[in-house]
């Protein structure tokens, strides 16, 4: 005859299990949602997953909560393993009151980010919950308050990801926003800070959830989410490619892979990529899959601020992060969007020990009073904080413009930058040579009679400047540049630079004491 106690937890186990019963599951299922376990299941390496708190239960009476429990509180938490590597995972239950988030609820996840931090791995937190409990009153608050404290604790020291699978509203969308990384699932997720019904009473707007914070205006927009996804399986599948290129901390490197691509493999494609007439746009796409390992380039941001590009790839198995302008969309400009995108990713990979390569081809920052008005000059200073803040090896090629301003920000060598390379199509000067002529010949340029002549003398000039100015041989004279490579030679260059780089941290220890800067935010 089994022991009673042995029976009642069994029983125990079954009921929390079954989270805020099998209506709600049911209901879970048919918005097309998988259930927490379910996520977790699909995310986790088998028979890794370690939950804790299990048997959790809120302490609220008021508003008939003494009749309504769950064993779990409606969010599920635990140790695991993806590929092999630790990580926490957070996963709320919206079969119970909506995922809602209360007291214990909330200090639950609080206690998975203090595990997390403390061994030193991952937090992965898949939303799914109609925010503060109401029930709960100012205890929920008091939760979320907690959350954030410990996301900004865990921040540079451990890898946030957050997925958004479900709502996501009010004051809860700030713990993803203060992570790392946001994943939203396109059919079922929606962010925002205050909802359809609270817009249109306040300023009249008619507005459903989708289109105001659903995962393409995230991903389009706004620039809150960094991936998208069909599906919860899809988020998932993502989340794990996305971990492989993570360390488990600051401590630790990203794990290296190697025999991904020949080291010493040439791409002669990259010499004509580049096209004769220097205002032609090319995309910049197939300069960074030419030089990194094959199929390893992991894109961030894809559709938000296209004008830059950022992502992680690896180099001779070593993981990189790349940063690019990209001269297919707005020429490569550097506006407000792709200074924030740029800043952020930097300051990512700083933190957790990624090298930086950037490839520049910059025409400089988008004129106009949008911009201007819109604080393009704070913005763009924080590409030059987070560059020159870095300390992780910071590699750049310079493939065709680098102009001015955004010369300078594009991983320069006067922000610390390590190693630059120059391609011989590279046009390093104050600005183009059109504008620049325009400037130096002026006079001459008035004393010609016909615009024909204007033209013909013009293109002279800009030739000149060329000649004289806009090309890698004087910033090499200078030690601007450390090297100027034919195009094919890019990928093998840049990985003998990056092995002697990588012990750089080690030996560069240069700030001042200080709590931390005032970076422009
Ligand atoms: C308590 C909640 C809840 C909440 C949902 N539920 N949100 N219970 N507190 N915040 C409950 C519902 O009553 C319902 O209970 C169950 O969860 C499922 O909800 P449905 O409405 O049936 O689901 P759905 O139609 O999918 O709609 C989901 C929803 C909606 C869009 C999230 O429930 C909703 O609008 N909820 C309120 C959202 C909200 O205003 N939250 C507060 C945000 S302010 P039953 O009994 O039917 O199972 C905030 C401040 C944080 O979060 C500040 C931090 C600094």
């Amino acid at each position: 005859m089994a022991r009673p106690e042995i029976i009642k937890l069994r029983d125990m186990r079954e009921r929390a299990l079954l989270g805020g019963g099998k209506e709600g599951i049911e209901a879970q299922r048919s918005k097309g949602k998988l259930t927490a376990r379910e996520r977790i299941e699909l995310l986790v390496d088998v028979g890794s997953f370690m939950e804790f708190d299990m048997f959790a239960q809120h302490r609220a009476t008021e508003f008939g909560m003494d009749k309504r429990v769950a064993l779990g509180d409606g969010v599920v938490t635990g140790f695991s393993k993806v590929d092999g590597r630790p990580a926490v995972v957070i996963a709320q239950d919206f079969t119970f009151l909506g995922g809602s988030l209360g007291e214990i609820h909330a200090a639950k996840i609080v206690k998975a980010i203090q595990y997390a931090l403390s061994i030193g791995s991952p937090i992965i937190f898949i939303n799914d919950s109609g925010g503060a409990r109401i029930q709960e009153g100012v205890d929920s608050l008091k939760g979320y308050g907690d959350i954030f404290y410990w996301n900004v604790q865990a921040s540079g020291v451990i890898p946030q990801i957050a997925i958004i699978a479900g709502p996501c509203a009010g004051g809860a969308v700030y713990s993803p926003a203060l992570m790392d990384f946001i994943i939203m699932v396109r059919k079922s997720s929606f962010m925002f800070i205050t909802g359809p019904r609270v817009v249109k009473a306040a300023i009249g707007e008619e507005i459903d959830e989708m289109r105001l914070g659903g995962a393409d205006v995230h991903a389009y927009k706004s620039g809150m989410a960094h991936l998208i996804a069909e599906d919860d399986r899809e988020a998932i599948l993502l989340t794990r490619k996305l971990l492989s290129y993570l360390p488990g901390n600051n401590m630790e490197d990203p794990p290296r892979v190697e025999g991904g691509d020949d080291p010493e493999r040439r791409d002669y494609e990259l010499d004509s990529i580049v096209p004769e007439d220097p205002n032609k746009p090319y995309d910049m796409y197939g300069v960074v899959e030419r030089v990194v390992d094959v199929d390893t380039f992991f894109e961030l941001h894809r559709f938000w601020a296209r004008n830059a590009i950022v992502g992680f790839a690896r180099l001779n198995g070593y993981v990189v992060g790349i940063v690019a302008n990209q001269p297919a969309y707005l020429a490569g400009v550097l506006d407000i969007d792709a200074s924030d995108k740029i800043a952020r990713f930097v300051r990512f990979c700083d933190s957790f020990n990624v090298p930086v390569i950037t490839f520049v081809d910059v025409p400089g920052y988008l004129p106009g009073s949008m911009q201007e008005h819109g604080g393009i000059i704070r913005h763009g200073a924080k590409v030059l904080y987070a560059y020159s803040e870095a300390v992780v090896p910071k590699l750049t090629v310079i493939v065709r413009k680098a102009y001015g301003g955004a010369y300078i920000a594009m991983g320069s060598k006067h922000l610390g930058g390590d190693f630059s390379v120059a391609w011989p199509t590279a046009e390093i000067a104050v600005m183009g040579p059109e504008g620049a002529a325009e400037i130096i010949w002026r006079r001459e340029l008035d004393k010609v009679r016909t615009p024909e002549e204007r033209e013909e003398l013009l293109q002279k000039f800009v030739k000149e400047y060329r000649d004289r100015i806009a090309n890698p041989y004087v910033a090499a004279s200078r030690g601007y540049v450390d090297v100027v490579v034919e195009p094919n030679e890019t990928r093998p260059t840049l990985i003998k630079a990056l092995d002697y780089l990588l012990t750089k941290r080690e030996v560069k220890v240069r700030a001042p004491p200080k709590k931390h800067g005032n970076m422009p935010v």
